[in-house]
């Protein structure tokens, strides 16, 4: 019997193969519908940890737990069929050890159905990478402005403004990519540095307010559909949903108070039916 899906999905090693290539086109979700709506036009979709604060009003991503993860995850998977699907791994759950990072990323990756996962660090998370992409775990990588640091960061800043800054972000690049990791993302860095870890390492760079020269861009999906209200000043809002699901919201809640109630002509027939 045969169990093949009739759309392939996009692997980790195709998006490695890319590097300097067709730009990489990625955005996160955190669920199915929205998944549905992005996957003919991404490479791959991230189930990013973000989902702590744009869709749990957390103040940052230290509080997501692993089950939140793999739910959202789960969601991700099910809406889709053609993208590569990247689950972050929360803070706290990846750290400590490459066997407890195994431990968590292998549960992550059975219980969602996921192609690869995410961590944040670079040359400190070596080894990990190295650990894990051994027994079978795409891995992807993060460094520059990495979110969970954000109490040791002092912030959510840019990094490597200063040009004495620089040599340490690109030996955390080169350390991850010599690690095995299929793919780097640079969040929140100096233009000219991300240019040049760019052209320094072999495998793919994906630039979140990072330069035109990365080999491909992710953005947060509600921040570049204009749903989040405030966001970074690199984000292009591509859609203004916020402004268009209020004023939705606002003429239902008008019939409804003058008692236009739809009325159900069967037991509950869709609209196609
Ligand atoms: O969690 C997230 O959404 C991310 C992206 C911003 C890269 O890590």
């Amino acid at each position: 019997m045969s169990v093949q899906p009739s759309v392939r999905r996009l692997t980790a090693p195709q998006i490695t193969a890319r590097k300097g290539g067709e730009p990489i086109v990625s955005l996160t979700a955190y669920h199915a519908h929205t998944a549905a709506i992005a996957d003919p036009f991404v490479d791959f979709l991230l189930v990013g940890d973000s989902l702590g604060m744009v869709m749990h009003g957390m103040e940052n991503t230290l509080g997501v737990s692993l089950d939140l993860m793999i739910m959202h995850g789960r969601a991700v998977v099910r809406g889709s069929q053609r993208a590569l699907i990247v689950v972050d791994m929360p803070f706290g759950t990846y750290e400590e050890s490459p066997s407890e990072a195994f431990k968590n990323s292998a549960r992550v990756m059975k219980e969602t159905g996921c192609g690869a996962i995410k961590l944040e660090g670079g040359t400190r998370m070596a080894e990990t990478i190295d650990y894990l992409t051994q027994r079978g775990i795409p891995v992807m990588a993060h460094i520059g402005l990495t979110p969970q640091s954000v109490n040791v960061l002092g912030g959510f800043k840019t990094q490597g403004r200063t040009k004495d800054a620089w040599a340490a972000i690109e030996d955390d690049a080169k350390a991850v990519a010599n690690a095995g990791a299929f793919a780097i993302v640079l969040e929140a860095m100096a233009e000219p540095l991300a240019q040049r870890i760019t052209e320094q390492i072999a495998i793919p760079t994906i630039g979140i307010g990072a330069s035109a020269a990365c080999d491909g861009q992710i953005l947060v999906m509600e921040d570049m559909l204009g749903l989040t209200g405030k966001v970074p000043k690199f984000v292009k809002e591509f859609g203004q949903i916020g402004i268009a699901i209020e004023a939705a919201i606002k003429s239902y809640a008008q019939e409804v108070s003058t008692r236009k109630f739809p009325a159900c002509e069967h037991t509950y027939a869709m609209k196609d039916d």
